[in-house]
């Protein structure tokens, strides 16, 4: 029997039952759905709607109900549509009439919002938390890689050297933006809906400042239709784990380049490479294809929900329902992604003579000596064409470009000097540069960045659900 059976004569057709059922994907609510019930329950008794004695027997019931949750005894009838429901009839079971006012003043529409925002405000720390040890692994490669330097690429073509811990730490100060992205989500959706009813609040003396307050939200809502129609915080979660996602998809991307023989930059832990079923040599790069791959995954679900969104009108539509499980599935891939990534750039090895030596081409300076020309008073354009010149003879006639350099009257030793292994990294000196001594300002920096990170995200690793 369903928990609206009263105002219909006959019950529910099969298949509506297994169209609209989402018990299957929301009983991961079930801890949040306890906690708010649990909430609601005493802020009815503060109002006086039920006895201390009514309170205590919900209560005591919410409890049992989580334990047969808890241990897998929790039976589910045929008329739960979903986790919500599950819970209030199995409450009105174990505690009667007592039971039975567990609903007063309240919809699942204002349920189901308020259980989803603290499945968010919990997981979002969750996937922060995953992000700040990427960032630490980053980090300490980063502060290893020492002088380490390889090619920088602009349309993947060689463009200028790079210190190595430069290169990692760019990551890093992406997924910068995304913690930050996270704990601004987090702030933002931190809004307790509970006392909104079906759309338009009650008649009964709820509390709903005190609901707020009693399960730690940093508000309640202002407005009943915004606060059960709004999935903002959905989509705005599914838009920073997409954009996270797309982080690690390029940072995958170059995993895949840098194990590749024709790079040759890092090789891979075998504990984070896979085999070919067929061909014996190989060792793949799965996990950077992967963090690639569930981008798409990622993006697609943000896209899902905005368009699910955007043709409602207020209040609550069953559409919503649709909100979940692409939710769900966007943390749970991040936070399969995350480790998995952490884990095999903690063990790869970065093959620093193969970097330099890809560095080292002669044609990597070739700003320095215009930069040099402009030093000796030059216009920049007219040093860009003279030194482009000179890399084109050179490479036409095959020639050594530091020796035309070091014979070129408005050149010479000096400017030839520019081109030897490693000084065109060290020239780099300006904040934010590449070369080591921004670089070892930025590691100062990066290191205050995570600090700051784990203070706005906490200690505690919160349990998943
Ligand atoms: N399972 C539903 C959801 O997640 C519960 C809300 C149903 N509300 C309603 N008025 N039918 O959206």
């Amino acid at each position: 029997m369903t928990l609206w059976h009263g105002r219909f004569s006959g019950g529910p057709a099969e298949a509506l039952l297994a169209f609209t059922a989402s018990l299957a994907f929301d009983r991961r609510l079930a801890a949040d759905d306890l906690a708010g019930s649990a909430a609601h329950v005493r802020g009815l008794g503060r109002a006086g709607v039920l006895d201390d004695a009514e309170v205590e027997a919900v209560l005591a019931a919410l409890d049992q109900v989580e334990h047969e949750l808890d241990g897998a005894e929790f039976a589910f009838a045929a008329g739960d549509e979903d986790i919500h429901t599950a819970i209030e009839r199995r409450v009105t079971e174990l505690a009667g009439p007592a039971g039975a006012k567990l609903h007063t003043g309240r919809s699942r529409n204002d349920q189901v919002a308020t259980a989803l925002r603290l499945w968010c405000r919990r997981e979002l720390t969750v996937v922060g938390q995953a992000v700040v040890t990427l960032q630490q692994v980053l980090y300490e490669r980063a502060t290893e890689a020492g002088d380490a330097y390889l090619p920088g690429y602009t349309h993947l073509q060689r463009a200028q050297p790079v210190l190595l811990s430069h290169h990692l730490l760019a990551h890093g100060w992406a997924l910068a933006r995304d913690v930050d992205r996270l704990v601004d989500a987090r702030r933002r959706l931190d809004v307790c809906p509970l006392g909104a009813g079906a759309l338009a609040g009650s008649s009964l003396p709820l509390d709903p400042d005190g609901v707020a307050t009693d399960l730690g939200f940093a508000a309640r809502f202002d407005n009943s239709l915004d606060a059960v129609s709004d999935r903002d915080f959905v989509a705005e979660a599914l838009f920073v784990v997409a954009l996270l996602g797309v982080h690690l998809s390029r940072l995958g991307e170059e995993v895949v380049l840098w194990s590749s023989d024709e790079f040759g930059f890092m090789a891979l832990d075998d504990a984070w490479s896979t085999g070919s079923s067929m061909l014996p040599q190989k060792k793949n790069p799965d996990v950077g294809e992967l963090a690639r791959g569930k981008a798409g995954r990622l993006v697609g679900h943000l896209t899902g929900v905005l368009t699910t969104l955007k043709g409602l009108p207020l209040a609550y539509n069953r559409d919503l329902q649709e909100d979940k499980e692409p939710l769900f599935d966007a943390v749970d891939q991040v936070l399969l992604a995350l480790p998995a990534l952490a884990g095999l750039l903690a063990s790869a090895t970065f093959r620093t003579e193969r970097m330099r030596e890809a560095a080292d081409g002669p044609a990597a300076a070739a700003v320095d000596l215009a930069e040099h020309l402009v030093a000796a008073g030059m216009p920049f354009r007219s040093a860009h064409t003279l030194v482009g010149e000179l890399v084109r003879d050179a490479g036409e006639s095959g020639t050594d470009l530091a020796r035309a350099v070091e014979a070129h009257p408005d050149l010479g030793p000096a400017a030839a000097a520019l081109l030897a292994p490693g000084v065109a990294v060290r020239r780099r000196t300006t904040p934010g540069g590449a070369g080591p001594d921004p670089v070892a300002v930025q590691l100062e920096r990066f290191a205050g960045q995570l600090a700051a990170e784990r203070e706005r995200l906490g200690d505690d690793a919160p349990a998943r659900s």
